[in-house]
């Protein structure tokens, strides 16, 4: 694997050894290693982003590699270049990943082919953000011990999230099942329509039947319209309350890919709580990065040494 770009085009075996690796790094804790020593890495956020870019930065820094930040507002693609000259020429210069954030659904397909970089998806569009979806699948494994046989209930903005982009390819490749649910005008994904396996119900089913409710920001900032609800109206009719919460199933948990907003699609008290794994999340995006990094680069080395 020389690129990590869409959860779709992986093969479950391929899955099951990033999420080996994360567990091995997770187990040598803040160790440093040299795997990347001497190479560089850039990190391409023409988004913004704080958990992902930053545990990407650790990951890369605890695998001994140079970062370099690249700064959309001061690049030269204000002046016209291309997202291929871009690429061409951070490769030119000496990079070896290139970490990319970018608004365009499309993005990663239309560069892909055009550069020798290992491309690494950190979030695109909502399309995919296949690490986030990684970093999930490793907690849910690390609380549960086993994946098959359990329900996953994802509540919020589908229409526009990228994890769910994600998620809807990659939990039914471990057996587990996947209940969506949203508020009126949040469910439909006009760009990249569901797979038959997921299933669309309501909110109260969800957490109902989940043995790990998932809450889902409002992407304000994708949407054409002003939403018709407050934020208190849209946490009381369609978050996840206090009152709520206590129809869950005794062992279920909560999780949120994050930036939360508090007190919209889960009541704050519930972040803190001891059913929550959101910073959990956090924590293990850092391993799960570092194990990504590492199967990239090593699927960039096996291309290199088989053109030589
Ligand atoms: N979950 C996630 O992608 O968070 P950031 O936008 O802060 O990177």
């Amino acid at each position: 694997m020389r690129h990590l770009i869409a959860i779709r085009d992986l093969e479950r075996e391929e899955i099951e050894e990033i999420l080996e690796k994360a567990a091995y790094y997770k187990q040598r804790g803040a160790e440093m290693d040299s795997l990347l020593r001497g190479r560089f890495v850039a990190e391409l956020f023409l988004e913004p982003s704080t958990r992902t870019r930053f545990s990407f930065e650790v990951a890369a820094k605890r695998l001994g590699a140079e970062v370099l930040h690249f700064d959309g507002q001061v690049s030269s693609l204000t002046k016209g270049e291309s997202y291929e000259d871009t690429l061409r020429t951070l490769e030119a210069l000496g990079v070896e990943i290139a970490i990319i954030r970018t608004a365009e659904n499309d993005f990663f397909r239309n560069v892909e082919g055009k550069t020798n970089l290992a491309l690494v998806n950190a979030g695109a569009g909502t399309w995919e953000h296949p690490t986030q979806a990684l970093l999930d699948l490793f907690t849910l494994r690390e609380h549960f011990g086993s994946l098959r046989g359990l329900t996953v209930g994802m509540i919020g903005d589908l229409a526009f999230s990228r994890v769910v982009g994600s998620h809807m390819h990659l939990l039914p490749k471990f057996g587990i099942h996947l209940l969506l649910a949203g508020a009126p005008g949040m469910t439909e994904r006009k760009e990249d329509p569901y797979p038959p396996t997921v299933k669309l119900c309501g909110i109260e089913e969800v957490i109902r039947e989940a043995d790990v409710v998932i809450l889902l920001r409002i992407q304000r900032e994708r949407h054409r319209e002003e939403a018709s609800f407050s934020k208190e109206e849209y946490l009381q009719k369609y978050g996840l309350t206090v009152h709520r919460a206590q129809g869950m199933k005794p062992h279920a948990m909560i999780m949120h890919p994050a930036p939360v907003n508090r007190d919209v699609e889960l009541e704050s008290s519930l972040v803190d709580s001891p059913r929550s794994l959101i910073f959990r999340q956090v924590e293990n995006g850092v391993y799960t990065r570092m194990a990504v990094l590492q199967t990239v680069w090593e699927g960039k080395k096996n291309v290199q040494l088989a053109h030589s």
